[in-house]
């Protein structure tokens, strides 16, 4: 994607401003050179990024964060650069002058600079990576020599769009009345949540701070102090297994507001996203987005971030296959499961090998398993067509409004399992067929999340989004007699399949709070011990209050079609969990451990 220039004219111009006799002798950035620079004499600074010999003339290209310019250094200075490699840092004044070879791929192709003094400012030792926008080199090397992998352009484009969309969110939430507020990075430790980082007091012998895996309660508590509208770009911390777009410590613009109710908070939120997009992309946004309640959202994309750029939905058959004899449907039947199926037109050639896959692939995402079928020649057949019967196969071809050569990829289970599974499979093709483009952008509105889910591993109530959130109001009698069918006021917006923000309208009432967390199974001492402060503040006039979190990282790295998190983190952790440039983590002396009145056990 290409950063639009008002973002680099800004950055030009910025540059200019501080350096124009300040920084040395610089009188222009390298990539502000045009045509009608020609005869100027001007002083520059910055990197060789390429050095060529051409008999007694040396050609180099000079580069800096807003681009590229060649200079040409004349016999007179070819002994004084002589040595000179890629990435020493030079001060180069010359004369600007149009050139015959001129090269339409660089913004200032079109001139060159004819050298008349140089300056060697530094020396580079050569670079273990290639400081160019192309590399082979592997991820751990580029995140151990960072700062030369951020050296280049690409990088240094990424980090720049990423301030830009950081910027454009400052410059929005000021305008709307927020005002930023910092939050405690060293908390109360609250094991509800993700694992957190605990971090062992000095002072106080055997006792922990944890690192904060996000503002929520200290947002809250602004709201009953009465600032109304806050906002932070806050660091959070959390033990979590990396994925792609998962770090440890990753970065939430963090948001929290009284009195608006949740249409009106998201259209507040829905805004603040075109302005990003028309000050970041220059792009407008249609609002409002898609609103799709979390049951749709299961149902028809098979997960609770649906990327909707595409169709391939999800269609629900359990129905005709209520009289099945195939073993796999009629025991889902019984157990009140749901049978999800997946249209792919025109896929009927699909080879054995694929099918192999894509099993797998529905096993790894839970499925028991994956029947499929095709439509041939008007019949249904294939792997799986034995098991239906004729009636089924007719009704199958009925309510799937088949073609000739479709593919039907069936899974049976427990309705969320068959969901996931099912969804991940639409997930497949829409890379392998390539459904999507890479500048699409749409956002959606998940809502009427279920305020609960069943932990089966501890056999007890937990709650989906966090213990804070607020149950829809016409739900609320059904608290303790079906707790699972409660809705809550929680909202996550998703873009292109990613859960870029998540929040909810929160519980302000004393007594709804402590029934909440009795729900989830905390005892009268538990809650004292650990939310005793948090319910006590409820006490004196808390405001209705709601917010949200956005991934700022997530933002920037779909923004810029980045492949990983990593990406537009200046300095990220591997996938490993380690940082290969500090070599964190490390064992520390024991004497530090002993301050700590710690002892690791081997
Ligand atoms: P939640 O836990 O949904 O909500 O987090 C909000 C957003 O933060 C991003 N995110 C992450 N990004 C990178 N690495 C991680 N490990 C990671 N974990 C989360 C996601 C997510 O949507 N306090 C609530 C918000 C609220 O209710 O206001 C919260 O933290 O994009
Ligand atoms: P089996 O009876 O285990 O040999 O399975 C017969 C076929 O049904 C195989 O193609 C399995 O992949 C498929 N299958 C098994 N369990 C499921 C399930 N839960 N959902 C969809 N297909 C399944």
């Amino acid at each position: 994607m290409k950063i639009t220039s008002a973002i680099m004219i800004t950055v030009m111009a910025k540059a200019k401003v501080k350096n124009r006799g300040e920084i040395m002798n610089r009188t222009h950035t390298n990539g502000e050179f045009r045509i009608h620079h020609v005869s100027q004499t001007v002083t520059i600074i910055g990197w060789v990024a390429k050095r060529r010999n051409f008999g007694s003339i040396v050609f180099m290209d000079i580069r800096d964060r807003t681009g590229i310019i060649q200079c040409v250094f004349n016999e007179a200075l070819s002994e004084k650069v002589k040595d000179v490699r890629n990435e020493y840092v030079l001060e180069i004044k010359g004369t600007v002058v149009e050139r015959k070879d001129k090269n339409p791929k660089l913004p200032t192709g079109e001139v060159e600079i004819i050298v008349e003094e140089v300056t060697i400012i530094n020396t580079a030792a050569t670079t273990p990576i290639i400081v160019a926008d192309e590399t082979d080199a592997l991820e751990d090397t580029r995140l151990r020599f960072r700062y030369l992998d951020l050296r280049r352009p690409l990088m240094q484009k990424k980090l720049m769009q990423r301030h830009a969309i950081t910027k454009a969110m400052r410059n929005f939430l000021d305008d709307e009345g927020f005002i930023e507020v910092e939050t405690p990075l060293l908390t109360k430790s609250t094991p509800e949540g993700s694992r957190e980082y605990l971090v062992p007091s000095r002072v106080h012998a055997g006792e922990f701070y944890a690192l904060a895996q996000s503002p929520q309660i200290f947002k809250q508590m602004l709201m009953i102090a009465g600032f109304e509208r806050y906002y932070q770009v806050a660091r959070c911390f959390r033990d979590e297994d990396l994925r792609a777009d998962r770090q440890l410590d990753f970065t939430q613009v963090d948001i929290e507001a009284s009195f608006l109710s949740e249409v009106e908070f998201q259209t507040i939120m829905e805004n603040m996203m075109v302005n990003v997009f028309k000050n970041v992309m220059g792009r407008d946004l249609p609002v409002p987005f898609r609103r799709i309640p979390f049951e749709e959202a299961m149902n028809r994309y098979g997960v609770d971030k649906p990327d909707i750029r595409y169709g391939l939905h999800l269609n629900d058959v359990t129905h005709l296959f209520s009289a099945s004899e195939f073993k796999v449907f009629s025991s889902v039947i019984e157990t009140k499961g749901s049978i999800k199926a997946l249209v792919i037109p025109d896929y009927a050639s699909i080879t054995r090998k694929e099918i192999d896959a894509l099993t797998d692939l529905a096993k790894k995402y839970g499925a028991k398993g994956l029947v499929v079928v095709k439509l041939v020649n008007g019949v249904i057949e294939g792997p799986a067509a034995k098991f239906l019967s004729e009636s089924e196969k007719a009704a199958l071809m009925g309510q799937l409004s088949l073609s000739e050569n479709d593919l039907v990829l069936m899974v049976a289970d427990a309705w969320e399992k068959a969901c996931i599974a099912a969804g991940a499979l639409r997930t497949y093709f829409r890379d392998t067929l390539k459904l999507v483009s890479e500048d699409q952008f749409e956002f959606a509105w998940v809502v009427d999340f279920p305020l609960f889910e069943h932990d089966a591993e501890e056999d007890r109530l937990i709650a989906r989004h966090h213990p804070f959130t607020r149950p829809k109001e016409e739900d609320a009698h059904l608290l303790d007699s079906d707790p699972l069918s409660v809705k809550a006021c929680a909202y996550d917006l998703v873009l292109n399949g990613f859960e870029v923000a998540g929040g909810s309208l929160r519980i302000y009432d004393q007594q709804m709070q402590s029934k909440l967390f009795s729900l989830i199974g905390f005892s009268e001492e538990q809650i004292e011990k650990r939310f005793g402060f948090f319910v006590d503040a409820f006490k004196y006039g808390t405001p209705p209050h709601g917010g949200i979190a956005f991934g700022l990282d997530r933002l920037a790295m779909i923004l810029t079609n980045s492949e990983s998190l990593r990406d537009v983190i200046a300095f990220p952790k591997n996938a490993s969990a380690r940082c290969p440039l500090t070599d964190a983590p490390t064992p520390v002396e024991t004497k530090q451990l002993d301050e700590l009145h710690l002892t690791v056990v081997k």
